[in-house]
């Protein structure tokens, strides 16, 4: 770990934390006392500081802006019963961030500088750690170029932020999803598994196509046939298929979440088949109308568990199963809350204690 002194911190002078109510905000909206900054320059990582929350000078030559070198995670904190805040398997974020950084050309983050800031930014804003329910402190790390300039390369600086904002509930709602057969979300060989900026962007004008028909999010195909389901939106796609859990298999369109792996992790653990591998669409139309379609949900950091309650295709509508009759991913959803608020014993060892 990254010994305090290597990171210089300014506190703030006027905590805003009460401005708010930390249990009921909305999403991504209201970000929390303190940011982490490292910087990248010759070669090298040269300092690390916290410093209040605060807009920052940028050159608007700034490559990430321009060219997408820019990439991001997704974490959360919880707060158990006793005040104490640990986080979700923070460790397979910052190996995920470091994948994104090789392929996006970028300079991976040493793990003192990864961990080491995240845990001096939460130690000091402990207090925006929301004690609700369903709330958690979501946490964005991310890595952007920022070399003042208009040609195409890799940049020769950068900086890695995290910022955090309390959060509730994602989705409201559950959600209506669309399968989306027209654009593409990620293609082989390219960075669909991984977390990049642009695989965000681009997926915008589909979504919005999607939500002016009624539905929330679109299901991605593969690109070169589009008769593969991929990913949901911004999460991975699960279903239950009779009684098997089954999710498409991790490709290199495919992002490997967090999540999702714990989810299966659970499935594994309660003595479920798991399937993972490629699923068409027809599999899940028969699987419908057979009526062995139990449940289909997204899972990602920021959604959790994102039940979806009907499925478009085409021009048809196929609705599925109550939410509340569906057992697995309920009972996911339970223990997955209950051993991130310390009320379920931690037996995989996925919570990292804040101290
Ligand atoms: C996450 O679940 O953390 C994501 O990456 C989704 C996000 C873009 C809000």
């Amino acid at each position: 770990m990254i010994a305090n002194a290597d990171i210089k911190i300014e506190k703030t002078t006027h905590s805003r934390v009460n401005e708010y109510d930390v249990n009921d905000v909305p999403f991504g909206k209201c970000f929390s006392d303190h940011m982490f900054i490292a910087e990248y320059a010759n070669g090298k990582w040269e300092k690390s500081y916290i410093t209040p929350y605060k807009d920052v000078p940028m050159s608007f030559a700034m490559s990430a802006l321009h060219y997408g070198q820019a990439i991001f995670e997704g974490m959360k904190a919880y707060k158990n019963a006793e005040g104490e805040v640990s986080i979700f398997r923070p460790l397979e974020n910052f190996k995920r961030l470091n994948k994104s950084a090789i392929r996006m050309a970028m300079p991976e983050v040493p793990e003192e500088i990864f961990m080491g800031g995240l845990l001096e930014l939460l130690k000091l804003d402990a207090a925006w750690v929301p004690t609700s329910e369903s709330g958690s402190l979501y946490i964005r790390p991310f890595l952007i170029a920022t070399d003042e300039a208009i040609g195409v390369k890799a940049s020769d600086t950068y900086k890695f932020i995290i910022i955090t904002c309390p959060a509730g509930k994602y989705y409201s709602e559950p959600i209506k999803v669309l399968i989306e057969t027209n654009y593409i979300r990620a293609v082989q060989g390219g960075v669909g598994f991984v977390k990049a900026a642009g695989n965000y962007g681009r997926s915008l004008y589909p979504t919005k196509l999607a939500q002016q028909k009624g539905y929330q999010q679109v299901i991605w195909t593969d690109g070169a046939t589009h008769s593969f389901l991929e990913e949901s939106g911004t999460m991975n796609l699960i279903f239950v298929i009779g009684n098997t859990v089954v999710t498409p298999a991790l490709s290199d369109t495919i992002l490997a979440g967090i999540t999702r792996d714990s989810v299966l992790a659970l499935a594994r653990e309660w003595g479920m088949g798991v399937e993972e591998r490629k699923i068409s669409i027809t599999e899940i139309l028969e699987a419908h109308a057979a009526g062995t379609l139990k449940e289909a949900f997204g899972v990602g950091t920021a959604a959790t568990i994102a039940q979806i309650i009907g499925i478009g295709y085409k021009e048809d509508y196929y609705p599925l199963p109550a939410v509340e009759e569906r057992k697995f991913s309920n009972k996911v959803d339970e223990t997955l809350r209950a051993i991130r608020k310390g009320k379920a014993a931690d037996t995989l060892g996925w919570m990292f204690k804040v101290k």
